[in-house]
């Protein structure tokens, strides 16, 4: 199972492992992490699961569709790192990664 890093939003790690399959944002969300909404389970329609890709993994993930990228530019806080974690699926490909809860808008 993969391993990956989530920071919250005071700045806390922790390492969990992930079932095969999963998204990030379904990780964060099964894994008791309640400050990431993710309003609409996954439809890639509210931007409530926008969290920060340590750059380290930027070249593993997959490319950002329009639709992902409309709703990232409604947000405040969009950065360079900038991923909406539904869109994310966890693959071996990225075990260790590291994320980071990004602000409430
Ligand atoms: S959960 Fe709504 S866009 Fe990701």
């Amino acid at each position: 199972m993969p391993k990956m890093t989530v920071v919250n939003r005071s700045g806390e790690e922790s390492t969990i492992e992930v079932e095969d399959g999963l998204t990030v944002m379904e990780a964060i969300r099964d894994n008791g992490f309640d400050e990431l909404l993710a309003l609409c389970g996954g439809c890639c329609s509210c931007a409530t699961c926008h969290v920060y890709v340590d750059p380290a993994f930027a070249e593993k993930l997959p490319a950002i569709s329009e639709d992902e990228d409309d709703l990232l530019e409604s947000s405040d806080h969009r950065t360079g790192q900038s991923r909406l974690s539904c869109q994310l699926p966890l693959t071996a490909d990225l075990d260790g990664l590291k994320i980071t809860i990004s602000p409430e808008d």
